[in-house]
C-alpha cells in the first residue's frame, strides 16, 4: 500500500500533477475593439493590475485590445458563450441583443457634460439599465466614459446641408440611425475594426466619434476635416459573463468589485484629458482640418437633429427618454 502511495505521489509529480488545482488562477479574458492608448484601454490594463493585486494573484486578466480576439458583434456573442469573460462595449451597441434602451445615451445633445452623465448612470436609471442584462445571461458592473463625438469627412460639414447624401459609418444602435437620416445622410452600420479602412477606400465618406478613437485609429491621416460638434456621447458599460461572475467563490467577486470600482474611477477621471491629448495631437499632425462652428451652426445642427427624439420614442420608448432627461438636469 506504502509502495502504491509513493508511487502514485512520483507519478503525480512526474506528470505535472502535484499541488492543489486550486493553484491555477482564474482567467478573466477582457476582449476590446480600441488602442490600448485610449480611456478603455487604459481603463481595462488598470482593472488588470488592481484586480490581480486584490485577488493575491488567484485571478490573471487577460486584455485584447484592438479586436484582436473579436469584433463589435462577435465579442458579445463570445461573451454570453463564454468565451470571454469581460467586455466594454459602448451603449450603442446593445440592439443586436434586443435590448435598445440604452441606445437613450446615443440621443443627439442629450448630455451637455459628463458631470451630467455622471447623475444618470450614478443614479437609478443608470442601475435600472442594467439589470436590463441580466436575462440575457451579462451583468452590469459599471459605466465607463469616453467622451463626446466630432463628425469626420473628406468635405467640410459645417451646415446640416453637408450631410446630405454622405454615407456615414455608424455603431449598430437605431438611434444613430436615425441621427444621421435626419441629417440626410446614408447609415452604414460596421464594426469599429473596419472604419479606417472603410474611410481609406471610400466605402464610407465620413464618421462620427470621439477624438481618442480618431487619433489612435488614425482616422485624421484619412478624413481630411474633422467638426467639432460634440453632438453625442460615447461610453461604455463594463460587462461579464453572469453564469461565471456568480460561479466566483465570495471573496473574490468582492477583490474583483474593488477593483472594477477604483477602475472605475481611475477611468472616469482620465477621459477627458485622452480626448484633450488625442484632439491635440490631430491639429500637430496638420492631416486633418479641424472646423469649429458658430453658435447659429452649432444651433442649425441641432435643430436639424431634433426629429431623432420623436423617433427614438417609439424604439426606447418615451418614458425612459423623460425619465433619462429629468435626472439629467
Ligand atoms: C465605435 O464603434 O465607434 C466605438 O464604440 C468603439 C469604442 O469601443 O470606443
Amino acid at each position: 500500500m506504502r509502495t502504491f502511495a509513493i508511487a502514485a505521489s512520483v507519478a503525480a509529480l512526474v506528470l505535472g500533477l502535484a499541488g492543489p488545482a486550486s493553484a491555477d488562477p482564474i482567467i478573466i479574458k477582457f476582449s476590446h475593439v480600441v488602442a490600448t492608448d485610449t480611456p478603455k484601454g487604459k481603463a481595462s490594463e488598470k482593472f488588470k493590475e488592481l484586480a490581480e493585486k486584490y485577488t493575491g494573484g488567484k485571478v490573471k486578466v487577460e486584455v485584447y485590445p484592438n479586436s484582436t480576439l473579436y469584433k463589435d458583434k462577435e465579442e458579445l456573442e463570445a461573451l454570453q458563450l463564454g468565451s470571454v469573460q469581460m467586455l466594454a462595449p459602448s451603449n450603442s451597441k446593445f440592439g443586436p441583443l434586443g435590448i435598445r434602451e440604452f441606445e437613450v445615451f446615443d440621443l443627439p445633445y442629450i448630455l451637455p457634460d459628463l458631470k451630467t452623465l455622471r447623475k444618470v448612470t450614478e443614479g437609478p436609471l443608470g442601475a435600472r439599465l442594467l439589470k436590463l442584462l441580466e436575462p440575457k445571461g451579462i451583468t452590469g458592473l459599471a459605466y465607463w466614459d469616453n467622451g463626446f463625438k466630432q463628425m469626420s469627412a473628406n468635405k467640410k460639414l459645417v451646415t446640416p446641408a453637408d450631410y446630405q447624401g454622405l454615407k456615414f459609418r455608424i455603431q449598430s444602435s437605431r438611434v444613430l440611425q436615425a441621427q444621421f437620416k435626419a441629417l440626410g445622410s446614408l447609415p452604414q452600420v460596421m464594426a469599429f475594426s473596419e472604419v479606417y479602412q472603410a474611410l481609406q477606400t471610400g466605402v464610407v465618406d465620413g464618421q462620427e466619434n470621439t477624438w481618442s478613437n480618431i487619433y489612435t485609429q488614425k482616422m485624421h491621416e484619412v478624413q481630411k476635416y474633422i467638426t467639432e460638434t460634440n453632438h453625442g456621447y460615447i461610453g461604455y458599460v463594463v460587462i461579464v459573463n453572469k453564469k461565471f461572475w456568480d460561479g466566483l467563490p465570495a471573496d473574490i467577486r468582492d477583490q474583483l468589485s474593488k477593483a472594477m470600482k477604483e477602475a472605475t474611477d481611475f477611468n472616469n477621471a482620465q477621459s477627458q484629458k485622452e480626448n484633450d491629448d488625442a484632439l491635440a495631437e490631430i491639429k500637430k499632425s496638420g492631416k486633418s482640418e479641424i472646423i469649429k462652428l458658430t453658435p447659429e451652426q452649432d444651433e442649425a445642427m441641432r435643430k436639424a437633429m431634433e426629429p431623432v427624439y420623436k423617433d427614438a420614442a417609439s424604439r426606447v420608448g418615451q418614458p425612459l427618454i423623460d425619465e433619462f432627461q429629468k435626472e439629467a438636469k
